[in-house]
């Protein structure tokens, strides 16, 4: 088998980089471990910024993102119970897209499935070789066979636990990482949301999250400590604690329910660089990690594979090699200033263990700051909505 580019994990990363190129006559196969299934089955965020909109349009997978998604202009913040709007619309005049990353990958599979190109799920021992070399090749194990496909590049968009960037040589990978001492236990509820907006919280007893994936369906979030079990949260203890962390408005409104998903993840900061090896780009996930708070994983996950595509399109159709020279050093800006956002976000929601009386003052003052001043108000619109690609 020969393709122009393997890709390598199914996920929003892979399948709207292979649709990019699909579009731009660039044949692609995408080599999955897993079922379409079990790919559709994770749940994840749901904020896209304006510009995973427009690259979604782009890739002509945007009419049901449109039709259903839910258009915001701002978010709520609350501490201790004080809540305060941030209207991103007026002080920037930018807006968010609230459209599940579940939603976002069954359209680009959709889409996919109709052009034909072709994705092998359920592959086994996926490996990569020669991407030092003009001829890099994957090889994987298909129902008990052996196969390789042979390529021009290999597009690592198989998450953390990937191959891709186990892959490469050691040495060659500097990796930056900060692990968070605490989780996010979350629940998906058929029932409407509390507000129409996303409410983030900080209270003494930890973070919360009031989020939706349409208007029957919410999804909430309370921080937990990293070593908590989900068996140990019944529904009513979820909700229990929830009402405790937000404003008494929110308490009052909540529409509980029985949840239909229960889980905890972990939080961490990481970053790998480079993200190019020869012939062998990684992108997405596999590329680098955000905590969830701000919902920049899937959006970098979008800029990554949009400069990749720009790259590749440049390659294939000017023979120029400059875009595939950049494309690291120009999506770790980006990402680098993602981290960063996502950090900040993170440090002054949550609740640390062993934090003195000082951080948490600082913690209120940096609220009392971003709700009082239009200019604080303003850089986190701009980070939220999106920084430039
Ligand atoms: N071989 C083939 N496929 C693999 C392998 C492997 N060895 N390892 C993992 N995969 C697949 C996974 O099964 C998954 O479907 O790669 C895909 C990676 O998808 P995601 O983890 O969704 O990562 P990505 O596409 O980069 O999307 C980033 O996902 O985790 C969230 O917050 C993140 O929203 C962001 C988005
Ligand atoms: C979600 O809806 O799952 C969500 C929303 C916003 C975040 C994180 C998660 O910052």
């Amino acid at each position: 088998m020969r393709t122009k580019v393997a890709i390598i994990g199914a996920g929003p990363a892979g399948l709207l980089l292979g649709r990019l190129l699909e579009r731009q006559g660039i044949d692609t196969v995408i080599i999955e471990r897993r079922s379409p299934d079990y790919v559709l089955g994770r749940i994840r965020a749901g904020v896209l910024e304006q510009g995973t909109v427009e690259l979604l349009e782009k890739a002509d997978v945007s009419e049901r993102m449109h039709a259903e998604g839910l258009v915001h202009d701002g978010i709520e913040l609350c501490f201790d119970g004080d809540k305060h709007r941030i209207n991103f619309r007026e002080l920037i005049g930018r807006t968010v897209m609230v459209y599940g990353q579940t939603e976002v990958t069954r359209d680009l599979m959709h889409a996919r499935e109709v052009s034909g190109a072709q994705t092998i799920y359920e592959a086994e021992d996926v490996s990569l070789h020669d991407f030092d070399s003009d001829s890099p090749k994957v090889r994987f194990v298909k129902d008990g066979v052996a196969q390789e496909i042979a390529c021009d590049f290999i597009a690592g968009c198989d998450g953390y636990h990937g191959v891709s960037r186990s892959s490469v040589p050691d040495g060659a990978l500097k990796t930056f990482e900060r692990v968070y001492p605490f989780g996010w236990l979350g629940i998906l509820v058929d029932r409407p949301p509390v507000a129409e907006e996303l409410i983030y919280a900080h209270h003494e007893r930890g973070f919360a999250l009031c989020s939706m994936r349409s208007p029957t369906r919410s999804r909430y979030y309370v921080q937990v400590s990293a070593d908590e079990k989900v068996e140990d949260w019944s529904d009513e203890r979820f909700w229990d604690e929830l009402r405790r962390r937000v404003d008494q408005e929110t308490a009052d409104h909540l529409v509980i329910g029985p949840s239909i998903e229960k889980s905890i993840a972990p939080l961490r900061s990481f970053v790998a660089e480079p993200l190019r090896f020869g012939r062998l780009f990684l992108a997405g996930d596999a590329a680098h990690i955000v905590p969830p708070t701000g919902a920049k994983g899937l959006n970098l996950a979008a800029s990554d594979v949009g400069c990749l595509a720009e790259a590749l399109v440049e390659y294939y159709g000017e023979k120029s090699s400059a875009g595939i020279d950049h494309y690291s050093q120009r999506v770790l800006g980006r990402v680098w200033k993602a981290e960063r956002f996502s950090w900040w976000m993170t440090s002054i929601l949550h609740t640390f263990p062993d934090t003195d009386t000082f951080a948490r003052r600082l913690q209120r003052a940096e609220f009392d700051y971003l709700v009082s001043s239009d200019a604080a108000a303003r850089s986190l619109a701009e980070n939220y909505t999106g920084l430039p690609f």
